[in-house]
């Protein structure tokens, strides 16, 4: 069964689409970056180990980043995934875990990688957003993208409108993408992934959706 670490750094909703999930998989351990958030209970009350490695409690990003990676090797995962995880992790960490790890973006890398990405699309006038699974690789937001899922941009909308359409697909594309892993129709590689046609992410949209949405 795939042993599965998830990062969380606050409420968890990406956690909790996959807790849900009922995957082939074995969550291992739940490590937040922050104490207290939501994310913790959620795992807790599935049973799932939790830790907290606060990196407000050490000293440099490298002490954290080891403190982190340690932790993260005593579970003996084979699949970590970031989940709402807002940390950028060095390169001594991703190069430890290559291969093996997992992030979801609210967005359709390449566009708008880093934060605000809801506000960045809204300042662009894109009519399609999403989000993007992608292997993490020592460029931030930048490693080879696993699957992605497209919402349209509706006249009006604003980031929290935008944030809680997206924010319904990652909860999709997550628990598909980590499905595909534990059953291997994603294979992950350091530095590359190899994706069977297999790959069960069924659209949640018509093709129409996909077109840009009537001109009001
Ligand atoms: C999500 O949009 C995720 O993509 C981003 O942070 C948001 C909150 O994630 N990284 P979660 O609800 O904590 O899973």
């Amino acid at each position: 069964m795939l042993r599965v670490a998830v990062l969380i750094s606050g409420r968890g909703s990406n956690l909790e689409a996959l807790l849900k999930a009922a995957l082939p998989a074995t969550f291992v351990g739940v490590i937040s970056n922050r104490p207290g958030v939501g994310g913790l209970a959620l795992a807790a009350a599935q049973g799932v180990p939790t830790r907290v490695i606060d990196h407000k409690a050490f000293a440099s990003r490298e002490a954290f980043d080891d403190a982190l990676a340690d932790a993260l090797a005593a579970l003996n995962p084979d699949l970590i995934v970031q989940a709402g995880f807002m940390r950028i992790l060095g390169s001594r960490f991703v190069q430890r875990f290559a291969g093996r790890m997992i992030n979801i973006h609210p967005s359709l890398l390449p566009a708008f990688p880093g934060l605000d990405t809801h506000g960045q699309a809204l300042r662009a006038g894109v009519k399609l957003h999403g989000c993007s699974v992608h292997l993490v690789t020592e460029a931030l937001d930048a490693g080879p993208i696993i699957a992605q899922a497209v919402v349209p941009v509706l006249a009006g909308d604003d980031e929290s409108a935008l944030a809680a359409r997206v924010l319904i697909q990652e909860h999709r594309l997550l628990p598909a993408v980590v499905r595909g892993v534990a059953e291997g129709s994603v294979k992950l590689l350091p530095g590359s992934v190899v994706i069977s046609p297999t790959l069960a992410v069924e659209p949640a949209w018509t093709t129409s959706a996909l077109v840009s949405p009537p001109l009001r």
